[in-house]
């Protein structure tokens, strides 16, 4: 269930973490009654349907239907996995995850590739400062001005010359297999390999938590290719990184405004020049787990292209994975840089200050989309007006409704003499139907589901359930799950609802669990324990009627044991 990590400890663990505490950290939240609420951060709304239960550790959304336990916030508001979901709550509480060595051999992911990774940023960065053979590398980085300050704290290190250098360093104590799937060596066919990185300018990916997980090598002067990245591994996803954030994170203990660059040598270079916020896309185009991970941190973000077209251009395609997450309160502007300049060269020759003014100054999104749209048509003509409002509606839709898409929707009406209410109800009409679909689960439940949903929403109402144990796990369905429900609240009667369904994570019936752990109950809570013990009643008397016809079948094909006999005859009188 809860793979490497044994169940008790998960257990332990959401004891200790109060669920309250760790969303308002995140999303403030708002007592209302029992429970706290606020405007879900998994979909867009203007009145909170958010809650979250102090006393279940459970949330709830009643828009979108998203809902879970601690471990599932983090999961999902933070894109991390179960074990870094764990390790995070765990770190709150200053508990030590222990591993289940018998299970971690059998789910073994594959070899250890953070150990080649942090062994090689060490290796190559000892190189810099030791092999004489790296003073070509000591030149270049000097020649284009870095400190030797920030190449150590961005940990910049030099690959050596040769085929076999990083090998000869680590295969004996890390393994070859290892060097090769982390991506530092790369194999031939017909066996043999050799170091991926040679004769470069070597810069560490760190994730979040400051572990390398990739590498990029500059090539020493001109050359192709410029820049070497490692290639993707079960640790690296170039779509989802960005390079810079650790270290803006170390830098700073409040970050108000991230800037996204293009490269390596630009983040080096403004950190250099006291903007410590820059981050950099790894050779891709902005992607929304890039969003995402900015908009985690700060609400305002900077992106930053060159003044070409090419730069014009990339700077479009952000905007259109932009615009869906605009909520309110989220800014974005657009540095367009004079041709021929990058940050890296900017920031040297103007300074530090004059940047960061650039910076505040840049323009807000919905500016430079209206100037990027209206640059393609007339507006001295009326075709040219309704060309205008035709391109920019669809783009203005992925906006979520707030004060943001008010604005643009106005701006539009303003440049085409159109009616804004009459472009924002064109807006509604087209939205709508991708919002109903929305909410998940709903409909009437089966007697045994909301059995079940009332034993996990209240763990005390287990006690009542004995007399149900008679029935064989085969008798109903669902049964197996509410006795393995029972079974658990005896043995530890203190479960939250959240600890709960943390058992059942990564099998077929956690998710089923998870929605019957938000299913609104329309009685007071005062009469939980008369329903439930008439959902208990009908769940026998199912079960009766159920064995009864099963027993009168069989009777009439080849008759009863006695004990059969005996337990017809017991059903009989009920009926
Ligand atoms: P640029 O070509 O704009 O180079 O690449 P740069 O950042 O100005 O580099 P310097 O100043 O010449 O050293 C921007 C980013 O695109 C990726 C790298 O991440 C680089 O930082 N890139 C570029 C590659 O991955 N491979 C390449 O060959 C070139
Ligand atoms: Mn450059």
């Amino acid at each position: 269930m809860a793979g490497r990590i044994p169940p008790t400890f998960v257990d332990d663990l959401l004891s200790r973490v109060d669920l309250v505490d760790l969303i308002d950290s995140r999303v403030p939240l708002k007592k209302s009654g029992r429970e706290y609420t606020a405007c879900c951060p998994f979909h867009d709304e203007k009145s909170p349907s958010f809650t979250v239960s102090p006393s279940k550790q459970f949330y709830h959304c009643f828009g979108c239907g998203a809902h879970g336990t601690a471990i599932g916030f983090l999961m999902e508001f933070e894109h991390l996995g179960f074990v870094e979901a764990v390790e995070e709550l765990a770190a709150r509480v200053g508990l030590a995850v222990p591993r289940d060595e018998s299970s971690a051999r059998a789910t073994r992911e594959g070899p250890d590739l953070l150990t080649p990774l942090q062994r090689a940023a060490e290796f190559y960065r000892q190189q810099l400062r030791t092999n004489p053979a790296a003073s070509r590398a000591v030149d270049y980085l000097k020649g284009r001005g870095m400190s030797g300050e920030i190449a150590a704290e961005f940990g910049v290190g030099y690959a050596p010359e040769g085929w076999s250098s990083l090998i000869d360093a680590l295969s004996r104590e890390v393994g070859y297999p290892a060097l090769v799937a982390s991506g530092l060596v790369i194999e031939k066919e017909g066996g043999g390999g050799y170091d991926r990185f040679r004769d470069r300018v070597m810069f560490p990916i760190r994730d979040r938590r400051g572990r390398v997980i990739a590498f990029g090598g500059r090539i020493l002067g001109e050359g192709k290719p410029k820049y070497l990245n490692s290639p993707e591994t079960p640790l690296f996803h170039k779509g989802s990184e960005l390079y810079g954030l650790f270290e803006a994170r170390q830098a700073l203990r409040h970050i108000e405004r991230l800037v996204v660059v293009e490269g390596y040598m630009d983040v080096l270079a403004l950190a250099q020049y006291g903007i410590r916020y820059a981050v950099a896309t790894l050779g891709t185009a902005t992607t929304e787990r890039h969003l995402e991970s900015l908009f985690r941190i700060c609400s305002e973000v900077v992106f930053c292209f060159d003044g070409d077209r090419a730069g014009r251009e990339a700077a479009w395609k952000a905007l259109q994975v932009v615009l869906p997450q605009l909520r309110d309160g989220r800014q974005v502007r657009i540095l367009l840089l004079p041709e021929g300049e990058d940050p890296d060269t900017l920031v040297r020759a103007e300074g530090g200050g004059a940047f960061a003014e650039r910076l505040a100054t840049a323009r807000p999104l919905a500016e430079f989309f209206f100037d990027w749209l209206t640059q393609e048509v007339d507006l001295t003509s009326m075709d040219g007006r309704a060309r205008l409002a035709a391109l920019a509606q669809p783009h203005i839709q992925q906006v979520p409704p707030g004060v943001l898409r008010d604005l643009m929707l106005d701006r539009l009406a303003s440049l085409t003499g159109l009616d804004s209410r009459r472009l924002g109800r064109d807006l509604k009409v087209a939205a709508a139907p991708r919002r109903l679909a929305r909410p998940r689960g709903a409909g009437p439940l089966s007697v045994m589901a909301k059995t079940i949903a009332m034993l996990i929403q209240r763990p005390g109402l287990a006690s009542r359930a004995e007399a149900l144990r008679d029935i064989p796990t085969s008798g109903l369905a669902g049964l197996g799950v509410l006795f393995e429900l029972l079974d658990l609240l005896a043995a530890r009667p203190n479960l939250t609802t959240g600890a709960l369904i943390e058992h059942w994570r990564g099998t077929e019936h956690f998710e089923t669990l998870q929605r019957l752990a938000g299913h609104p109950f329309e009685v007071a809570e005062s009469h939980w324990d008369e329903d439930f013990d008439g959902y208990l009643s009908i769940l026998s008397g199912k079960y009766r009627e159920a064995r009864y016809s099963q027993l009168e079948q069989k009777a009439r094909i080849g008759g009863l044991t006695q004990d059969e006999k005996r337990e017809f005859f017991e059903l009989s009188r009920y009926r």
